[in-house]
């Protein structure tokens, strides 16, 4: 069942490869931004080189060679060391119940999932079989949207939607899925999957390098010296990259794609691209320091990674930030003030341990905190907010 099956050699017909010249769009213009390394956890990353990273709503799992790290909010929350060789990850519907999985590709091609919970530390389950995948190799994994979840088996898409599991004949890497779509870079361009019709197309981008899924739902491109940004059936120039400056890697993020390029770093946003210097802690991407990676994270935030380093920036008004902020400052008004009635299982059943559950309760705890609306909490007699703690909470809400 391959459904509708249309290869699609977009452009003018000129030169390169197959004969591929792509329009030239609208040009992204540029601007600056401001970001900054983002203190996010209480204790220090040992993960090694880290080759892939999952993000839940609270979660943050680092993949690397000395196993997986996991963080709650910014705690740790342990290391399972069984496996030291990783791929790719995502995070994906869980199976059988409602949730979410965090998940990893081993380097042996497993499927491994993180069980961990409040009282349960981390360990790793291989779940390669309920994915009917048992003994095909996996190199790749990706959420697609709904239930399905893309795999690359030998090279080529397979989709699982929780049941089966379906083959394409579409040969892929560097996958990123999102919105009912998945894609990935194949020899000659960029090959695209639609799940609702089934329909495999493919546009002819010699020596793209780079792809990433916008959060509009828009599919960006790059060869190492443009930027190309999806237009119905093909892919257009937005931004060409002058030399000796060259585009490194692009990561989709929730505020926007991030673009490493060999001096800096950018986000194409609103049809900019908002340029800001590569941190200095770390080395330049160019030829002295070709293992710079780039991960965007659904935060905004992006992360970035060389050999020894992990490093995750942001800006201001990131969700990074806003986790920094909550943890140095709501943290412990939760710890002294609440966490009595409001822990995961605590009297009041509304667990409020979590920053997202924080960011998620942010309008209600301006009511019930700042303005004791309807009643107000921590209720008459559970203890007081002081004054600056109530400063610091009216902030926070109101970012
Ligand atoms: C003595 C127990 C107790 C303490 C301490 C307490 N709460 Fe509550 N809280 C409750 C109960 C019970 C409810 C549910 C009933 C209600 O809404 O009044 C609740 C409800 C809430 C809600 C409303 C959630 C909703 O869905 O509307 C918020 C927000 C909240 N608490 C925040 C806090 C914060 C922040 C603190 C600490 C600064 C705190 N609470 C301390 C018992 C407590």
């Amino acid at each position: 069942m391959l459904g509708l099956l249309s290869f699609l050699c977009a452009g003018v017909v000129q030169s390169l490869g197959c004969g591929v010249d792509l329009p030239v769009g609208e040009p992204l213009s540029l601007g600056q931004l401001a970001i900054h390394p983002i203190d996010w956890n209480a204790s220090p990353i040992e993960a090694g080189r880290v080759a892939t990273i999952a993000e839940g709503d609270d979660e943050v799992a680092l993949f690397g060679d000395t196993g997986v790290s996991l963080w709650t909010s910014g705690d740790s929350h342990g290391r399972d060391s069984a496996v030291r060789s990783w791929r790719s990850s995502a995070v994906v519907p869980a199976l059988g119940f409602s949730g979410r999985w965090l998940l990893g590709i081993d380097g042996e091609g497993h499927v491994q999932r993180l069980r961990f919970g409040p009282t349960q530390s981390l360990s790793l389950e291989d779940v390669s079989a309920r994915y009917q995948l048992q003994g095909k190799p996996v190199s790749e994994v990706a959420s697609i949207g709904g239930a399905l979840v893309g795999f690359v088996l030998d090279g080529r898409l397979a989709v699982s939607d929780g049941k089966t599991l379906k083959h394409y004949e579409l040969s892929v890497r560097s996958l990123v899925g999102g919105r009912g779509r998945a894609a990935g870079l194949s020899e000659r361009g960029v090959a695209i999957f639609d799940a609702e019709s089934e329909s495999l197309r493919h546009v002819e981008l010699p020596d793209a390098k780079g792809l990433a899924l916008a959060p509009d739902g828009l599919l960006w491109a790059a060869t190492a010296d443009a930027l190309y940004r999806e237009s119905g059936n093909t892919f257009e120039q937005a931004y060409h990259v002058e030399s000796p400056q060259q585009i490194v890697a692009l990561s989709s993020s929730g505020m926007g794609v991030w673009v490493l390029l060999s001096d800096s770093l950018a986000q194409i946003r609103d049809g900019q691209l908002l340029v800001a210097p590569l941190p200095g802690m770390l080395s330049p991407a160019d030829g002295s320091s070709p293992t710079l990676r780039l991960i965007g994270s659904p935060s905004g935030d992006a992360w970035l990674l060389d050999d020894t380093q992990v490093l995750r920036v942001g800006e201001d008004s990131g969700g990074g930030q806003d986790l920094a902020l909550w943890r140095k400052q709501m943290l412990p008004v939760f710890q002294r003030l609440c966490q009595g009635c409001h822990l995961p299982s605590g009297s009041a059943h509304i667990d409020l341990s979590t920053h997202s559950s924080w960011a998620r309760y942010r309008r209600v705890l301006a009511k019930r905190v700042v303005e004791g609306l309807p009643t107000p909490m921590p209720p008459v007699g559970s203890g007081k907010l002081t004054p600056e703690e109530l400063a610091a909470l009216t902030a926070w809400v109101s970012r």
